[in-house]
């Protein structure tokens, strides 16, 4: 991949180079080759009657990101972090304060909650950044799934990740602060899904992996957040991504069940490699570049911490992705496959206590806004904007 800045890319003109500054801000645009061929498909029937019930569902979900979001809703964002209580400032930042020698142990009240406010930028800047990955991928599903019915779903996807883009991009901006850049390990699955020439991976990496690590992290956030305009987008959103890993699931169970045990199995692999890769992620750098400090002087006090507090939020964070993701590889048959490869592989890191969930194709239903939205559109009469103010 390449980064350009200041500079004309395919996608038409971009931005000058950033202002002196924004210097955290490496690249105005990168650069991703596809390697996987586009597909044209003469066949027009609706064959597949999951999908075509998924694309009608779809339809029938669009929410609009202007009139069912109220955004003069003021947004206090120290306010916000105190009211997420542990889950805004996490005890291993407030142990890691109190070691005799740690770059954080002058600080008070206020400097933690200056920290939980940028940790939540952060987050807030990696679901942006995801979405828009999620977005390209769609595009991507729309171009090179051989199937007309999904070809028409991921068309609907392609326009749900543009509103979560956009919804992200929006509240960061207006509401809490300047965005950080995409991580390295979002932005190295992510483009790896992007050029991969096998139309399945793009599919298993997008909508089972990464969608159901965004499904955890939105419900890990919208259990802690009590500011109503970013609840009521989590809900939606997820509403949405539910929708999508549903997808994925319908559609892989149908290629895989025609696959050889040889081409099974590099699918399994592709899921130990990315899924084991998600474990490892780290903190972000930036934050502590923001905060006057480095992330190698406070790295070692940050780890002393976490042996008395534990893995906290990060651990309940893993525990809601696993019990998302493995039910879904058990519907697709990865799990079993080849004598249970992938069984074994996961069994040793210690994630098969997650099986047993519902897979998503089966509960999405669950996260539904679109009758809760009709019903408030009906109320409030074809004339007035559904925006509301509950959560
Ligand atoms: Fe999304
Ligand atoms: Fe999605």
């Amino acid at each position: 991949m390449q980064h350009r800045s200041g500079e004309h890319g395919p996608a038409g003109p971009v931005a000058p180079d950033a202002e002196p500054g924004a210097d955290e801000v490496a690249a105005t645009v990168a650069l991703v080759e596809d390697h996987a061929p586009r597909i044209f498909t003469w066949r027009y029937e609706r064959e597949r009657p999951q999908l075509a019930t998924l694309y009608g569902k779809a339809m029938a979900a669009q929410w609009n990101s202007e009139t069912d979001l109220d955004w003069s809703t003021d947004v206090d964002p120290e306010r916000l972090v105190a009211d997420m209580g542990d889950a805004g400032v996490p005890p291993v930042f407030r142990v890691a304060a109190t070691i005799p020698g740690s770059p954080l142990a002058a600080w008070g009240e206020r400097e933690l909650r200056r920290l939980g406010v940028e940790l939540l930028q952060a987050r807030l800047s990696q679901f942006m950044h995801g979405e828009q990955g999620a977005m390209i991928v769609a595009a991507k599903l729309v171009e090179t799934v051989p199937w007309i019915d999904a070809k028409y779903y991921a068309s609907t996807q392609t326009m749900d990740e543009a509103r979560h883009t956009e919804v992200f991009a929006r509240y960061l901006a207006t509401k809490i602060g300047d965005p950080y850049p995409m991580t390295p390990f979002l932005q190295a699955q992510i483009t790896a899904l992007m050029q991969d020439s096998r139309w399945d991976i793009a599919y298993l990496g997008m909508q089972i992996v990464i969608e159901s690590l965004a499904l955890a992290a939105f419900g890990e956030l919208r259990r802690t957040v009590s500011e109503p305009l970013l609840a009521r987008i989590l809900r939606y959103v997820m509403a949405d991504e539910a929708r999508h890993v549903a997808f994925g699931v319908v559609s892989l169970s149908e290629h895989y069940a025609q696959l050889t045990a040889a081409e099974l199995l590099e699918r399994q692999q592709f899921l130990a490699e990315s899924t084991l890769f998600s474990r490892a992620r780290a903190t972000t750098p930036e934050v502590w570049e923001r905060l006057g400090l480095s992330l190698p002087e406070v790295l070692p006090y940050l780890q002393q911490a976490m042996a008395t507090t534990g893995p906290g939020f990060a651990g309940q964070f893993v525990q809601a992705f696993y019990a998302k993701l493995v039910p879904n590889v058990r519907k697709l048959g990865l799990l079993d496959a080849n004598d249970g490869w992938l069984r074994r592989e996961w069994e040793r890191a210690g994630l098969l206590a997650f099986d047993g969930g519902a897979d998503t194709a089966s509960d999405y239903d669950d996260y539904d806004v679109a009758a809760e939205l009709r019903a408030r559109r009906v109320a409030a009469g074809a004339a007035a904007p559904a925006a509301g103010r509950d959560a």
